[in-house]
């Protein structure tokens, strides 16, 4: 035995030791193959992506509109070489600090709400899909619905003084009427006539197969809204009386209901791409759903009536989602104003 020792010793290692490596072996290419036929992805490490990213995460929102094509504003930096450059330069100023000049406690006059018209044509109106002003100098005047009659620019500004903040008119001939104007035309350069650029106005929310519900709505607001709108809907004022940091959303102060956010389908629009405050349309933060529950729950307060008894002269011409009877259709008040829509819309598609 003691001879045999040694080498018996080295061979009994060398044989275990390869037992180990070819069942190692053997377990690879077992685990390589379970996983090349399971069809379990691996995750795969990519350059500078961090280990977490293997995780799943909650789908990330998706652009509402391809980027390419769309809209910009004409470059501000350029305004003085207009012959009209100063009166471009005040309308801007009127429609980013309204309240300053024409609300409650305005420099100008006193005939608003202490909204600025930027609290919903952002950043003065040149937002892509942030309710701009890029078709108005292109398709203005134009016949409306609402009116029954060929509208110009002037009598679209007055058409938000009286109803989105809840005011009274301008003249024409002020300054101030004509300083707009000017500033919406400057906006427009290069815009057709006739055209709507890619991007104009609010975003239209494809249509839900169900009614838009104000109880979960308010589950909504309550999370997403309420940091900056407040619990009762008033909003933040300033402290010096000039307007909002955040305006309300109804209210005594807000639009009233012959406002275009009082109809559904602006409202989700609106806030489905660019409300809470950050969003936009190539970051959405809301779903479609939240965004019309939202505009259910939010348009379902108590706010300001006004009367118009001029507008829809041609009943036939109501909108989807005008929430005041009488209809050329047969349905109801309640189903103009929370949806489903599409019934409504296909009843309207005949009628034409
Ligand atoms: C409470 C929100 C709100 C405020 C404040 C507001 N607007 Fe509007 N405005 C709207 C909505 C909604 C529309 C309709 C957009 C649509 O249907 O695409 C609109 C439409 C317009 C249009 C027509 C745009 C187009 O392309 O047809 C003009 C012009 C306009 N507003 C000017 C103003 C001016 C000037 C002010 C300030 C004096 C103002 N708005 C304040 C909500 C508002
Ligand atoms: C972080 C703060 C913040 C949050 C959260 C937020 N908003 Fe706003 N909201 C604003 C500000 C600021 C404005 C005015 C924008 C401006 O003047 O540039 C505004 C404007 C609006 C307007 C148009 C002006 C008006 O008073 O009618 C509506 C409608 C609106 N928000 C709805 C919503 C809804 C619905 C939510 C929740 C889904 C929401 N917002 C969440 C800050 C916020």
């Amino acid at each position: 035995m003691k001879q045999l020792g040694k080498p018996f010793l080295q061979l009994i290692t060398l044989i275990s030791g390869l037992l180990v490596l070819s069942s190692f072996l053997v377990g690879i290419i077992v685990f390589i193959l379970f996983f090349s036929f399971s069809g379990v992805q691996l995750p795969t490490l990519e350059e500078d992506a961090p280990l977490v990213s293997a995780i799943p995460e909650t789908p990330k929102p998706t652009a509402l509109m391809d980027p390419a094509g769309m809209w910009q504003a004409p470059d501000w930096s350029k305004v003085d070489e207009s012959p009209d450059a100063d009166a471009i330069k005040y309308g801007k100023e009127l429609i980013a600090n309204t309240a300053e000049y024409l609300g409650p406690n305005g420099k100008v006059k006193k005939i608003s709400n202490g909204l600025n018209c930027q609290n919903c044509h952002l950043q003065a109106g040149t937002v892509p899909l942030g309710n701009n002003y890029s078709a108005v100098a292109s398709t203005y005047p134009k016949v409306r619905g609402r009116s029954g009659k060929s509208e110009d620019v002037v009598s679209r500004i007055n058409g938000c003084f009286e109803r989105s903040l809840n005011g009274d008119p301008l003249p024409a001939d002020s300054k101030e009427m004509i300083a707009m104007v000017a500033y919406m035309n400057w906006l427009g350069t290069g815009v057709p006539k006739g055209e709507k650029p890619k991007g104009a106005g609010i975003y239209e929310v494809p249509l839900l197969d169900r009614a838009a519900d104000p109880v979960k709505g308010k589950t909504i607001y309550e999370q997403e809204c309420v940091v900056c709108h407040m619990a009762d809907g008033q909003g933040l004022p300033k402290p010096d009386g000039s307007g909002y940091t955040y305006p309300p959303l109804w209210g005594d102060h807000s639009y009233n209901q012959g406002a275009g956010l009082f109809r559904m389908s602006r409202f989700a629009g609106y806030v489905r791409a660019n409300m809470p405050f950050g969003a936009t349309y190539e970051n959405p933060i809301l779903s479609d759903e939240e965004a019309w529950d939202v505009a259910a729950y939010v348009n379902s307060l108590d706010r300001p009536k006004k009367d118009f008894p001029n507008d829809w002269p041609d009943i036939s011409k109501k909108p989807m989602d005008h929430p005041f009877g009488p209809y050329a259709d047969s349905f109801s008040e309640e189903q103009h104003k929370f949806g489903p829509f599409k019934p409504i819309q296909e009843a309207i598609a005949k009628l034409k």
